[in-house]
């Protein structure tokens, strides 16, 4: 009888070898982010200020804060069925939602992911990790705060992964919404997390977006442009 194994030589998508190898080693290396997060928690503790932009992104460096497996397979199945020419990310971390995404383009044969990170040490992790998942040159991550870099951005943008800090989620919709289409999906990971004046906007009644909420991971808000862009 010959051996049961779980390796896909020439598998493609999620089940190349190189993508596998490098999600499974970075999802490894997430398992010490608690531990980073409390530490970083305890510096800050008792000040009456919270930590700036700039701070807080700096004390996170060495945690990986990623999308859990079943968002990032959401992710994927997402790219392959909607087959978007353009992906934009806000919050790249080390890659592992960016290579979720980056995998279902390259099986889909069009398409690239424009990514977003503050955090100069995890710029260099996700280029270095798109590199070794055979990914790279489907993806430009552009380095500094967000709502800067992705701002002169070429539209229209198909797909929307919103998974930066939550206070900035809001802002980012609205800097992204002129790029959008009737079609547009939007997804915005940590729904527990999420400002409520995210979650209204998304959901108003006969507003700009149909949204849902989908028990994926941490939870997940699934929301679709239902209106052309704002004029002007
Ligand atoms: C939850 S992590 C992203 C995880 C990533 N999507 C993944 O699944 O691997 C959030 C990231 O957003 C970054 N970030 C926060 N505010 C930002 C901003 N204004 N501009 C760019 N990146 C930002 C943080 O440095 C952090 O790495």
């Amino acid at each position: 009888m010959t051996e049961q194994t779980t390796e896909n030589p020439t598998g493609t998508g999620l089940n190349a070898p190189a993508v596998r190898q490098v999600l499974a080693e970075l999802y490894r290396a997430s398992e010490s982010d608690d531990a980073v997060v409390e530490h970083a928690l305890s510096l800050v503790a008792g000040r009456e200020e919270p930590p700036s932009l700039a701070e807080s992104v700096e004390l996170t460096t060495e945690a990986l804060l990623p999308v859990q497996p079943k968002v990032g397979q959401m992710l994927h199945h997402l790219v392959r069925t909607l087959r978007p020419v353009r992906v934009v990310e806000f919050g790249t971390s080390y890659g592992i939602s960016t290579i979720h995404l980056a995998a279902a383009l390259r099986e889909n044969g069009v398409g690239t992911v424009v990514g977003s990170e503050m955090n100069g040490h995890k710029v260099a992790q996700a280029r270095k990790n798109l590199e070794a998942a055979g990914l790279a040159d489907l993806v430009e991550i552009r380095e500094g705060d967000a709502r800067e870099t992705l701002a002169d951005l070429d539209g229209p943008v198909d797909l929307v992964l919103l998974d930066g800090w939550k206070e900035l989620c809001l802002p980012m919709l609205d800097l992204l919404a002129p790029k959008m289409r009737p079609g547009t999906v939007i997804v915005a990971d940590n729904l527990s997390m999420m400002p409520q004046e995210y979650l209204d906007r998304v959901r108003a009644e006969g507003g700009d977006y149909v949204s849902i909420d989908l028990p994926l991971g941490e939870g997940i808000e699934l929301s679709t442009r239902v209106t052309p862009p704002p004029a002007g």
